[in-house]
């Protein structure tokens, strides 16, 4: 059975990235350790501290945090981290060729409730800056902590995923994921209808009404409220994820950040046949002017995200 270390190796001849890659996994396997025993250890409350973008840092949020960037910085490959727990990019290795961007706990308003929850991260490479588009990343990946620990990651093909076995090595479980470009399942948080501009509107009316209304197929609703659970599922069985822009979300461009949630998902995404948009812009294209700017997203399979795309074209 593959395994990561031996992936990499013939996946790339970039050892920086291969080195950046086995960090992030390093880094994430001592987070899931953390997790596992988190409630005994009280752990999964609020850390009482906000991070630059106003929102409450949960305790796990700030450790996550921690262990990405000792790992990260015992890793002279590695020349900024940018991190969602980080008001400023953080200058690591001089010599260092990449950029890592992480959102080194994602969904933590799930943990005091046992709900997976997970690690993202795009690299990029340094002599582009921290702002570079998502259409320049040498590899993204994620870690989902759920049921199994599952490192999701791709570098310029297939997304491939891999499992933390007993052992502590990550092994090989599927070689090339593939959303299918057919669904019947989507995902958005629908308590937020009032705010949604026409395009969403009438894409998730015409899934409500199902083999009643203009898709003509039924359709089921899926809502974790963690990205990477919600990304998870529709990279292994198709679905679509959306967190639009909407009337209360539009000043600061979204609810999603950038750099290290919709770029690296759609970097995933698109290794598996899937689709990502901002509903007027593929999201690999949009030109960053902040590490944690923000950017509607919709992503998932190619049919129902063109459908989306549709409603935008003619709103
Ligand atoms: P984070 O925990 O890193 O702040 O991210 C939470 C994000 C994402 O995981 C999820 O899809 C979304 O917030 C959920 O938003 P709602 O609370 O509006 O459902
Ligand atoms: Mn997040
Ligand atoms: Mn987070």
């Amino acid at each position: 059975m593959t395994h990561l270390p031996q992936w990499l190796a013939a996946e790339t001849d970039d050892r920086n990235l291969a080195g950046a890659i086995v960090s992030m996994a390093a880094a994430s396997a001592e987070i899931a350790a953390i997790l596992r025993a988190a409630p005994i250890e009280g752990q999964t409350g609020l850390a009482g501290a906000t991070n630059v973008q106003g929102e409450a840092q949960k305790a796990l949020d700030v450790i996550s945090n921690d262990i990405v960037l000792k790992h990260l910085r015992a890793n002279p490959a590695i020349s900024i981290l940018v991190s969602e727990e980080l008001d400023e990019a953080v200058e690591m290795s001089s010599q260092g060729t990449v950029i890592v961007a992480t959102d080194p706990l994602d969904g933590s308003s799930n943990l005091d409730v046992n709900v997976t929850v997970g690690t993202i991260f795009s690299i990029l490479p340094t002599h582009g800056g921290v702002l570079q588009k998502g259409e320049a990343q040498l590899a993204a990946g994620y870690v989902a902590y759920g049921p199994a620990t599952s490192l999701v990651v791709r570098i310029k093909g297939a997304t491939s995923v891999f499992t933390l076995a007993q052992d502590g090595q990550w092994r090989l479980n599927l070689a090339e994921a593939k959303v299918p470009a057919a669904s019947g399942e989507f995902a958005i948080n629908t308590a937020r209808e009032r705010f949604w501009d026409a395009a969403t509107r009438n894409y998730v009316s015409e899934n409500i009404a199902g083999e009643t209304g203009a898709a003509g197929k039924r359709y089921n609703m899926r809502w974790v409220g963690s990205m990477v659970a919600d990304i998870h599922r529709i990279l292994m069985r198709g679905g679509i994820f959306l967190y639009p822009l909407d009337s209360e979300t539009v000043g600061k461009g979204g609810r999603l950040r950038l750099l290290y949630e919709a770029n690296p998902m759609a970097w995933l995404m698109a290794g598996a046949g899937g689709k990502s948009t901002t509903g007027r812009q593929d999201i690999l294209t949009v030109e960053p002017t902040d590490i944690h700017q923000r950017v509607p997203v919709i992503m998932g399979s190619a049919d129902e995200v063109q459908r989306v795309e549709n409603w935008y074209a003619k709103a």
